[in-house]
């Protein structure tokens, strides 16, 4: 009983056994090697997301961001190459694009305002959908985003967010 004790205490103070003595860790050989608390074990939090909420994202999506961006958001034919006004058609959202490398606030922000003031095409919404609207068609492109590369963003965002906290501190 004492030795589940301690374990469940190993396991759930991945910074207190940093600092143990060599001994106390050479008895705990049979714990997974990385107890460290920074690597939070990855939890796809999709999974709590209520499906009439993906539905009317889906909705929103397909009136406002289909023209460009494809019924399934697998982007513009040739995305990756300017078109004959020196500009970029519209990238995919379903996760086979680069979308998965802006954390949530950088996707709300090109949503909420668009890239033509950046020089690109993409019109702002800011006026046309609501922050609800924005999230709950960002939650429907990133239903499509597989495991790994959802798991890849999530960490981006997690440590994103975690900067901004710091440096508001
Ligand atoms: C008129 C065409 C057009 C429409 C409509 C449009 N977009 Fe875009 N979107 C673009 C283009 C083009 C880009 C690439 C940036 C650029 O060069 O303008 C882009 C980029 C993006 C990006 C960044 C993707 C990345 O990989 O960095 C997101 C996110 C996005 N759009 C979401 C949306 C959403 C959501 C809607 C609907 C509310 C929408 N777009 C409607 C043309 C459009």
């Amino acid at each position: 009983m004492q030795r589940v004790l301690f374990k469940v205490f190993v396991l759930s103070t991945g910074l207190i056994v940093a600092s143990c003595d060599r001994t106390e860790q050479t008895t705990q050989k049979s714990e997974p090697e990385n107890t460290s608390s920074s690597k939070q074990p990855f939890v796809d939090d999709r999974i709590n997301i209520d499906s009439a909420r993906l539905m009317r994202g889906r909705e929103l999506y397909l009136k406002n961001c289909t023209v460009c961006h494809g019924l399934s958001a697998e982007g513009a034919p040739n995305w990756q190459q300017r078109d004959e006004d020196g500009k970029f058609p519209a990238p995919p959202l379903n996760g086979t694009g680069h979308a998965w490398h802006h954390p949530h606030h950088a996707l709300v922000d090109t949503i909420k305002n668009g890239t033509i003031r950046l020089g690109g095409k993409m019109p702002p919404w800011k006026d046309r959908l609501s922050d609800e609207e924005i999230n709950l068609i960002i939650l429907w492109f990133q239903s499509q985003w597989p495991p790994e590369l959802y798991q890849a963003w999530q960490r981006l965002d997690r440590e994103y967010e975690k900067r901004q906290l710091e440096r508001s501190k």
